[in-house]
């Protein structure tokens, strides 16, 4: 397990285009259900086993968090076993903080299990503010106690309980804080405007499996009647949609075709009904889901909550716009600084502009605010490679296929991003055909 504290080490990619990206690409279980499995399984009188897990760098942050307070975690290929029975303590450890949005996830769950947490402040990548009111005030409301330091956040809480809450916005993580709290609370949850992402369901589902009472209502609505105790379960988990999406996008953006194993076509039906109004055309099976294109046309998309067009799509999305015939608008309503990226794709010649008004849709809760949360992308325009620092996962993701699509070689620097998140990326962008040379780059600090 790497040291959280030691600095990640700075790696590069060189990237050559070589025309269109043609192949196979076999995608594992998703980088935002597997880490909730894993503190799920801290809730479980008996171990839990998550299997079709990717191997990526969140699972070794999560993986060593969990052995700090205690826990035994196991990481066997594509198997991940979580023993929590002989846990010590609630702190985590604050060299842990600013890595992932696990931190946050953990509080109930080492509430019911040691009634008092110190867990350092979560991070992520940087898309936006991203605050845990919501998490706070939905701990609060089922009773415990929270103060927020500069490091972190403390809270304690050894009887709680269920309650009412209504989230402002149906955020992912504010509803598995709640489902992981309220599954082993006294009495009944009522949990309104909940997130309903696949991932949140595969959360909730894998809880039911432990024993857990949860019901999911018409109108986003969660009921959790609390028991006292859960047992481990297993779980194989499903295909990680967003990488599923990327990788369709990186064929049609290089003019190929690629064919994605691992993710059924019910995770992707709002990316598949987009791409075809684009004019893509698909193909699918119960295995696999394969899409190219003669020509795509322009599109106006907005991203929103299950089942609207995920946020994390949006990235690869815009660099698919810039080989698109006309202008097409992209609105972000999920986070307010998504568009970071856009800077680099400009510096490759992509024609972009990016805008605070909401575009192309209804107005979103960004409206009032001066969020750049809209842009312009006019197509088709010649990229040419570049160096360029990834600024986070999704935009990372962004960068190599726009790189794939230019003219002339990239040299894109703080890969690491993408390795958090993406299985084995290099790997399957040089099985579609990719060449990528690894490079020990500079970081970029940032
Ligand atoms: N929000 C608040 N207060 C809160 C919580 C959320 O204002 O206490 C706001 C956020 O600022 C954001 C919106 O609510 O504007 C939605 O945030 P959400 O809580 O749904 O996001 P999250 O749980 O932090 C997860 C994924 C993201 C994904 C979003 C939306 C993980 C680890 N991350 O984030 O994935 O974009 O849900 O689906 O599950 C990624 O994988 O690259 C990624 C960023």
């Amino acid at each position: 397990m790497s040291n959280p504290s030691m600095p990640v080490a700075p790696t590069s990619w060189r990237v050559e285009p070589i025309g269109p990206l043609v192949g196979d690409v076999t995608v594992r279980g998703s980088k935002n259900a597997v880490t909730k499995h894993m503190v799920a399984a801290l809730l479980g009188d008996t171990p839990s086993r998550v299997l079709n897990c990717p191997e990526i760098g969140d699972i070794e942050i999560t993986a060593g968090m969990l052995r700090s307070l205690g826990c035994e975690v196991e990481v066997e290929g594509s198997a991940v076993s979580v023993a929590p029975g002989a846990m010590s303590s609630g702190h985590v450890p604050l060299s842990y903080g600013g890595l992932n949005r696990i931190p946050i996830l953990l509080v109930g769950p080492l509430l019911h299990r040691m009634g008092e947490v110190l867990v350092p402040l979560v991070g992520g990548d940087r898309i936006g503010p991203r605050p845990i009111d919501f998490h706070v005030s939905s701990l609060e409301a089922m009773g415990a106690e929270v103060t927020m330091t500069p490091e972190g956040l403390h809270a304690k809480g050894a009887q709680l309980h269920g309650a009412r809450i209504r989230l402002p916005f149906p955020s992912v993580g504010a509803t598995e804080t709640v489902l992981l709290t309220a599954v082993l609370a006294k009495g009944r949850t009522l949990l309104e405007n909940a997130a309903v992402e696949p991932e949140v369901i595969e959360l909730a589902l894998f809880l039911q499996r432990m024993g857990a009472r949860i019901e999911l209502r018409p109108d986003r609505r969660f009921v959790i009647e609390g028991v006292d105790r859960l047992q481990g379960a297993e779980h194989f988990l499903a295909g990680d949609r967003i990488e599923a999406f990327s990788y369709l996008v990186a064929g049609l953006v290089t003019g190929g075709r690629v064919r994605v194993r691992g993710c059924v076509q019910g995770r992707l039906v709002t990316a598949i009904s987009t791409l075809q109004r684009m004019g893509a055309h698909f193909e699918i099976t119960d295995e696999w889901v394969a899409a190219d294109a003669d020509r795509l046309g322009h599109a106006v998309v907005q991203t929103d909550t299950h089942p609207g067009f995920m946020t994390d799509w949006q990235s690869p999305l815009a660099v698919l716009f810039t080989q698109c015939e006309g202008m097409s608008v992209l609105h972000e309503t999920v986070y307010e600084g998504r568009f970071p990226y856009v800077a680099a794709l400009k510096e490759m010649g992509a024609e972009i502009e990016l805008f605070d008004a909401c575009l192309g849709g209804r107005d979103c809760r960004f409206n009032e605010a001066s969020a750049v949360h809209s842009a312009v992308v006019r197509g088709p325009t010649p990229l040419h490679g570049s160096e360029i620092v990834v600024p986070d996962i999704r935009g990372g993701f962004a960068y190599v296929i726009a790189a794939a699509a230019a003219q002339g070689s990239s040299v894109i620097h703080d890969v690491h991003h993408l390795e958090r998140g993406y299985h084995h990326p290099m790997e399957a962008f040089s099985d579609l055909g990719l060449k990528i040379e690894r490079l020990a780059g500079p970081s970029s600090g940032a």
